[in-house]
C-alpha cells in the first residue's frame, strides 16, 4: 500500500470513528447493504466453511455469520483503530478462538494470507486506487464464494465522492475514494471463474454482489 493509502486509511478510520460505528451496530444492527450480502450468504450452506472478511471494519459480517457455523475467520484492516475495536467485540462474543486479525493493506500482506472459502470486501473497494490489483489479489484467495459491495456508477455517486473527496484534501488528509466502473470490476470477477448468484442495490449509493466458483 502507498503511504498515502496507509496513513489517509488510519486518519479516515481511527478508533473514534470506530467505537461510534460499533455503537451504531449494537443498536441498529448491521446496515442495509452489509445486511443485504449478509443474508445472501445466510440463503448459502456456510458451515465449517472459513471467511477473509478484508477491511472489515468493526466487524459486522463475521459477528453476523459467525453464529451460522463458520469454521475460522480471517479480518484485515489496514486500520489499526477498526482492528482494536473488532477485537474486542469479538472477544467479548467469546469467538477470539477461531478469529485471526491482521493489520495492514491486504495486497501487501496478501503472501502470508492463505486461501478461504468465503472473501466478502464491503465498501472496501472504493477505498483503494488500484482495483485489479485488489481484485485480483483476493480473488486469488477465494474458492467458494466472493462477496462484494461498492458505490454504484451513476452521477449523484461520483458528486458525493468528489465532495468527500474535496472534504479530505481541505483537512490534509491523503485518503481517497473511488468510483471504479461496474464492467470492468464484474469482468475480472468473470475472468476469475465466479459466477454471480445474488445481486441488489440500495436506494442510491450501493451495489452488492454476491458470485459463486464455477465448476
Ligand atoms: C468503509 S470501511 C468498511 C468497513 C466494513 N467492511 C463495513 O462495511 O462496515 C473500509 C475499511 O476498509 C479498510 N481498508 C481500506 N483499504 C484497505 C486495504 N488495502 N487493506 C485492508 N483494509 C483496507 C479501512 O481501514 C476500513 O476499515
Amino acid at each position: 500500500m502507498s503511504c498515502q493509502h496507509c496513513c489517509g486509511a488510519n486518519l479516515q478510520f481511527d478508533i473514534d470513528n470506530a467505537n461510534s460505528d460499533l455503537k451504531r451496530y449494537l443498536k441498529k444492527g448491521p446496515k442495509k447493504m452489509t445486511k443485504m450480502l449478509v443474508d445472501a450468504l445466510k440463503d448459502e450452506n456456510i458451515e465449517n466453511l472459513s471467511l477473509l472478511d478484508i477491511g472489515g471494519g468493526i466487524g459486522p459480517i463475521p459477528l453476523e455469520l459467525i453464529p451460522e457455523g463458520l469454521q475460522k475467520v480471517t479480518d484485515v484492516d489496514a486500520s489499526q483503530g477498526y482492528i482494536t475495536v473488532a477485537k474486542s467485540e469479538i472477544d467479548k462474543r467469546n469467538h477470539l478462538n477461531i478469529v485471526n486479525f491482521l493489520h495492514g493493506d491486504f495486497v501487501t500482506i496478501s503472501p502470508d494470507i492463505t486461501h478461504h472459502d468465503i472473501v466478502t470486501l464491503d465498501k472496501v473497494i472504493c477505498c483503494y486506487p488500484h482495483v485489479d490489483e485488489l481484485l485480483k489479489t483476493s480473488l486469488s484467495k477465494a474458492t467458494k464464494y466472493y462477496g462484494l459491495v461498492y458505490p454504484q456508477a451513476h452521477i449523484l455517486s461520483r458528486i458525493a465522492v468528489w465532495a468527500l473527496n474535496l472534504k479530505l484534501k481541505l483537512k490534509k488528509n491523503p485518503f481517497r475514494t473511488f468510483i471504479h466502473d461496474p464492467k470492468f470490476v464484474h469482468q475480472t470477477i468473470r475472468n476469475a471463474g465466479f459466477q454471480k448468484i445474488y445481486s441488489n442495490k440500495t436506494l442510491l449509493s450501493w451495489q452488492v454482489h454476491l458470485y459463486k466458483k464455477e465448476g
